[in-house]
């Protein structure tokens, strides 16, 4: 065979396939080209190497280069081929797919929760009664949660084992004795902290997260919230505390709920309530208040010959709780949606 008609031919072959693989528009028409121009043995690149044998000896070095680039040029355009089609074979798949005009996935929005949903509800109706906002510390000092609201050295209400104290490097690793750091186990220690830095009349509420190492069970938890009155002036009397507190509880219970006091005691308070909501046919104590003690105002530097005041601390959980028919606290604390989607 001239060597001109081979090349000319392989030339040719090479035309016809880059046509055939650039038009092969699915996976079977490109296996079928590659049948046609690559298939090992009756493949049409292979028909013409075996007509190398013809090619006169000295032609066959030429024959031979021009036979492998247009073997190079045949892969080369099965390759490009392919490579198209397993693209288009993707994106043809439903998840690369965006169809605009279709309902999406219901979007789920989070909600406020419902413990702070409450805390901004109490703040509004306090606001409402002349009471300021203030915050104070979580981690607290000996002073600020016992000592300044007159609980004595041996009160029961510092056992270790009521309050989570908090030992430092030092008093762990016994250089130290520990410097009585706890995590409060009420908002009064908040009481304080305005009496220090402020001369009354003063009229605030502070709320926030109190701690005690109570067993968890429907009414307990041991972290939970107080609200913290305080009003201090010239002529306080506990007709005051008595009105504030039941204007309050109608506020955010409702005109039709049974409160009562009933007298108790604590060392920052005298005399002292505790305040009750009637609730399926029992009464809950939400709460204490009364009268600031002469010697927490005597600790802070105000004269009790001149001023007087009242204070109260209620639970917001049990508030809520009563609100919204929650029987059981550990709720607002499991993060469960089913749960919290309802507030
Ligand atoms: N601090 C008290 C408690 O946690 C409640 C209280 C506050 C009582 C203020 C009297 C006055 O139980």
């Amino acid at each position: 065979m001239a060597l001109q008609d081979f090349l000319d031919q392989l030339d040719d072959l090479g035309t016809a396939a880059e046509s055939a693989f650039g038009e092969a528009a699915d996976t079977e028409a490109l296996e079928a080209a590659r049948v046609t121009f690559l298939g090992a043995k009756k493949g049409r690149l292979k028909s013409i190497q075996q007509q190398m044998g013809s090619i006169e000896r000295e032609d066959k070095p030429t024959a031979g280069k021009a036979f492998n680039a247009t073997k190079g040029r045949i892969e080369a355009a099965f390759e490009a081929a392919q490579q198209r089609s397993d693209n288009t074979d993707s994106d043809s798949t439903a998840s690369n797919q965006f169809d605009a005009s279709l309902p999406g996935d219901t979007f789920r929005c989070g909600t406020v929760h419902p413990i702070t949903q409450t805390i901004e509800e109490l703040k509004d109706i306090m606001g409402r009664l002349g009471f300021s906002i203030v915050d104070g510390p979580e981690i607290e000092d000996d002073w600020h949660n016992f000592v300044a609201l007159n609980i004595p050295d041996d009160h029961p209400a510092r056992d270790p084992l009521e309050n989570f104290y908090l030992a430092t490097a030092d008093a762990i690793s016994g250089d130290k004795d520990p410097v009585g750091l706890l995590l409060r186990s009420q908002t009064s220690t908040v009481q304080i902290r305005v009496m220090e830095k402020t001369a009354p009349p003063i009229r605030i509420i502070s709320l926030g997260r109190v701690y005690r190492p109570d067993t968890a069970d429907a009414t307990h938890y041991p972290m939970f919230h107080q609200i913290e009155g305080l009003m201090i002036d010239t002529d306080v009397s506990m007709a005051d505390l008595k009105s504030v507190l039941r204007l309050f509880a109608t506020s955010y219970l409702g005109d039709d709920v049974t409160i009562r006091f009933r007298p108790s005691f604590f060392p920052f308070t005298e005399p002292s309530v505790e305040a009750d909501y009637y609730w399926n046919g029992q009464w809950v104590e939400f709460g204490g208040a009364g009268m600031v003690d002469p010697n927490v105002l005597k600790a802070v530097g105000y004269d009790p010959e001149e001023v007087t005041g009242f204070a109260f601390g209620l639970g917001v959980e049990r508030l809520c709780m009563r609100r919204h028919g929650v029987t059981d606290i550990r709720e607002f604390y499991k993060n469960d949606v089913r749960f919290l989607a309802q507030f």
